[in-house]
């Protein structure tokens, strides 16, 4: 193929081996360098080809595993056209199938639940929990069917770290394989010990993937969220130049399908080729390092409720008045201390190596739709889907995810998550409706007829680019 834009970054490479060439793509959905034409969000008729042509093609999140706490729990998952059952059959088997009844298409369920066997609300046909047919009202007046003709259609279903994945291609590459190197790097974190704290989604009035572009470089921490730089969090005000001085920096890196980035630190200390490092926090950085790590943990546990937990927390409150040993920054005396709470209270506390940390990095395009932000003890796991067919409308869930003790690790846990039209109603904390509110002033300003397409910075925005190439070799490709 020919790479029409050599990239500087330093990065390389954000070409890969079975990429569709620009020029095989019409003009109007063109990638440049960097580069990403406004069509890919305004589009209906690029929508109808995201719709069309990957998302039935691709491996997405449905669910968590301890979703399906019961036998015959099942949860929804639906885009565009398909909506998928994922159905816990067994205590050891998940299963997913088309929610769409063999007799005349009638939906079959919505949302979650927990049933004995599958009831078409309708004419009451019923499958049981493993798909195969279980009762056809009057079955003598129907032409004769085999069995196989009438059990419900299978989708692929795998799981990862807790995570339940389905795919509605039966030819897809295996899970694990498509999301190469996400298994590996995850492992330290164990998040299949994980368990969701909290999930809530909200519609919002922009394009799926602006939802996700927001959440996928840290390059807007200093613009959009200034009250990060201060110990004084209810001080919103725009970052002086002083402030802009100690911006975070977060270099992204990009692999075949996914993608993410890493936050490591002040820009002007933080030097090419360094890795994430969680003892490592910006903030105000004149006054006592041990408050400024102290309520930079505190303020991410009760503003946006994730990453940080409640354990954490008190770690935190501990660090701000210990006497720090010599030769130890307070960042990593509070790691110590949280992971001195977490052995003591029952948890599994792996040390996790610099080069794990490293390679891990902050936040992960999960291609097509999710983002996970990966930390010992707890994680983030957004989602973002188109709402029906408008470019302009998207449906995004946000998800908080914490470790469980080891003693716990077998107990149910029942989960419901809660959904609010508006974000404005949904209690998401500063930093979340900071976000909510740019995606829209973008979807508004990118509809001004000035704008022809994102720019993006070559070091911290290469996710957002990442995607919209991946994405081409679902939707030109066979
Ligand atoms: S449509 Fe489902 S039983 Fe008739
Ligand atoms: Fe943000």
């Amino acid at each position: 193929m020919t790479i029409v834009d050599e990239p500087t970054t330093s990065r390389p490479p954000i070409w890969f081996e079975g990429d569709v060439p620009p020029e095989e793509v019409p003009e109007k959905y063109r990638l440049g360098r960097a580069y990403i034409p406004k069509a890919r969000y305004l589009d209906p008729d690029f929508l109808d080809l995201e719709l069309g042509r990957m998302f039935p093609r691709t491996w997405q999140i449905a669910c968590r595993v301890e979703e399906l706490t019961d036998v015959g729990s099942f949860v929804e998952y639906a885009v565009g056209d398909f909506s998928v059952l994922v159905v816990r059959e067994s205590r050891t088997s998940i299963r997913a199938y088309h929610n769409s009844c063999r007799h005349r298409g009638t939906r079959l369920a919505r949302g979650r639940g927990r049933v004995g066997s599958l009831i078409c609300p309708f004419h009451g046909w019923r499958w049981n929990l493993d798909g195969s047919i279980r009762l056809v009202l009057d079955r003598e007046e129907f032409v004769p069917r085999s069995d196989d003709d009438l059990g419900l259609s299978q989708v692929r279903v795998d799981q990862w770290a807790g995570f339940v994945f389905i795919n509605p291609d039966p030819n897809a590459i295996p899970l694990l394989e498509y999301l190469d190197p996400i298994p590996r790097i995850f492992e330290p974190f164990q998040l299949e010990n994980f368990r969701l704290r909290w999930g809530k989604s909200v519609i919002l009035d922009a394009n799926w993937k602006t939802g996700l572009d927001a959440f996928l470089e840290a390059y807007h921490v200093a613009g959009t969220h200034p009250q990060l730089f201060r110990l004084d969090r209810t001080n919103d005000k725009l970052a002086s130049l002083r402030e802009l001085d100690i911006r975070p920096w977060a270099p992204t890196t990009v692999y075949e399908r996914h993608s993410h980035y890493s936050a490591l630190g002040p820009k002007s200390s933080a030097a090419k080729g360094d890795g994430k490092d969680p003892s490592k926090r910006s903030g105000d950085n004149v006054s006592d390092e041990r408050l400024n790590v102290a309520n930079a943990v505190q303020y991410l546990h009760e503003d946006m409720r994730g990453l940080e937990n409640e354990r954490s927390w008190r770690a935190a409150e501990a660090l701000k008045t210990a006497e720090v040993p010599e030769g130890m920054t307070a960042g990593k005396y509070f790691l110590e201390l949280y992971r001195e709470l977490s052995i003591e209270e029952g948890y599994d506390w792996p040390v996790i190596t610099t080069d794990q940390w490293t390679e891990a990095g902050s936040s992960w395009a999960v291609f097509p739709n999710s983002i996970i932000l990966p930390g010992q003890g707890s994680a983030f796991w957004y989602r973002s889907r188109p709402y029906e067919k408008d470019p302009n409308k998207s449906v995004f869930e946000v998800f908080s995810l914490d470790q469980i003790p080891i003693a716990d690790y077998d107990k149910k846990r029942y989960f419901e998550p809660s959904h609010f039209d508006d974000y404005r109603d949904a209690d998401m904390g500063q930093v979340f409706s900071q976000d909510f509110m740019n995606m829209t002033e973008v979807t508004t300003g990118m509809h001004s007829p000035s704008f022809d397409g994102h720019r993006l910075s070559e070091e911290q925005e290469m996710t957002i680019w990442n995607h919209h190439r991946v994405s081409d070799r679902y939707i030109w490709r066979d």
